[in-house]
């Protein structure tokens, strides 16, 4: 009985990813670690020679701040187009609908649901 409610604990305290958030955190990995980092935060590979940080995807009160759209829009058509630098690459070329929707759902897991 006192494992079960142990495990009850665990599970709320780790809630396992919808398919949505899956298959965003694989594209997060693939296309936008190496300047956000893994784990959202900043921080990636390319850091060191950029002249505008990457935007920290789990600051919560920046994230909250953004509409699902202006998320997309930013993914979509790059920096430049929500007056953001223009070192965030606009993915509109390489990423379908579909996976640009499944990375703003993983976004806010980052940045909001942990
Ligand atoms: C070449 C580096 C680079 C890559 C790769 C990159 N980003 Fe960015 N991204 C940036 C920078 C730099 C900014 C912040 C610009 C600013 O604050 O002006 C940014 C900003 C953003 C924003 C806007 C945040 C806000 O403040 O409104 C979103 C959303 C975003 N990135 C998502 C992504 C996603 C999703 C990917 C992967 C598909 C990705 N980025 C890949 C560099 C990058």
């Amino acid at each position: 009985m006192k494992t079960m409610v142990v495990l009850g604990m665990l599970a709320a305290l780790c809630t396992p990813l919808s398919y949505a958030e899956t298959r965003g955190e694989q594209l997060y990995e693939t296309y936008c670690s190496q300047c956000h980092g893994l784990n959202g935060a900043g921080g990636g590979i390319n850091v060191p020679d950029m002249a505008v940080q990457p935007r920290d995807h789990t600051d919560t009160a920046e994230m909250s701040a953004r509409t699902d759209e202006e998320l997309a829009k930013a993914i979509r058509e790059g920096g430049k187009a929500v007056n953001k630098s223009v070192l965030m690459p606009a993915w509109d070329s390489n990423l379908s609908d579909r996976q640009i929707d499944d990375l703003v759902v993983y976004l806010r897991h980052l940045c909001c649901e942990q």
